[in-house]
């Protein structure tokens, strides 16, 4: 098939298309989601939990980010690939801003980038979109902000929706191709993603945006852990797993594997 490009995802909000994202960060996932047709495959910052383990977004390096943005694009033929900038990366300018997202697309062969904040970070996303570097935006909840927004809440309550309309304008003013609303009342989402050109990709922000987004180990239930409000989980492949390999376990201890037919001669 043919490979996704940013004007694909503006048609599909003028034909009212919803579409979904996912987050890959290895080749297996990758194809698999490329297969099932998802459009746009994200290797988040949420590989500092869902990939390394630690405890939040916050630690994960751009050369953690790197192997795991190579390894999706290089299994992908159509979908578009999407990598997040990690915190500290980014934020310090434009000029440092560009160095990143110019080895997330020479060194990882990334599509598009994606980084976090709004009117603030506009001067960014116009440098990036000036060299050819298209940049999704994502504002509301920005877990990279956790500790300076007080933890894990809801934004754009309220007033908050007009802050967050300022922010999206700003971002595609910028030239950003997407923005991505993360944990704001679906009414907000609602508003601001008929004041948008430009796609809006909800997570934990209602139906009313353009797109979709989830995590894809949250939304296949590998993760044992609590999960937000706005996951759904379409399988259970935490207890296939761990049922897959108690079986094996037990082949083992029990002489039953391998078998003749796993045997040479
Ligand atoms: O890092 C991530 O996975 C994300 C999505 C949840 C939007 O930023
Ligand atoms: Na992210």
């Amino acid at each position: 098939g043919r490979r996704v490009r940013v004007h694909h995802l503006r048609e599909m909000k003028e034909r009212g298309e919803a579409w979904p994202m996912l987050t890959a960060y290895d080749t297996y996932t990758a194809k698999i989601f490329d297969d099932a047709g998802i459009p746009v495959l994200l290797v988040g910052d949420s590989a500092a939990n869902t990939v390394y383990g630690y405890e939040s977004s916050l630690p994960v390096s751009v050369e953690e980010m790197l192997p795991l943005v190579r390894a999706v694009t290089r299994s992908v033929s159509r979908a578009l690939v999407v990598a997040d900038l990690p915190f500290g990366s980014y934020q310090a300018s434009p000029e440092q801003a560009f160095g990143t997202a110019a080895r997330m697309m020479k060194e990882g062969r990334a599509h598009a980038v994606k980084l976090e904040g709004g009117r603030r970070f506009a001067p960014q996303v116009e440098a990036l979109t000036a060299a050819g570097i298209p940049v999704m935006g994502h504002i509301g909840f920005t877990p990279q902000s956790e500790h300076g927004l007080g933890g894990y809440r809801v934004q754009g309550r309220g007033d908050g929706v007009e802050a967050l309309i300022a922010d999206a304008l700003a971002l595609q003013e910028a030239g950003a191709f997407a923005v991505v609303l993360e944990m704001v009342p679906a009414e907000a989402a609602k508003r601001v993603t008929s004041e948008l050109r430009i796609p809006t990709v909800g997570i934990g922000a209602g139906p009313g945006c353009d797109a979709q987004v989830l995590v894809w180990q949250d939304m296949a239930g590998l993760n044992q852990g609590r999960s937000p409000r706005f996951v759904k989980r379409y399988a259970d492949l935490a207890s296939v797993l761990s049922e897959a390999a108690g079986a094996f376990a037990a082949d083992v201890r029990g002489g039953s594997f391998p078998a003749e037919e796993h045997s040479f001669r």
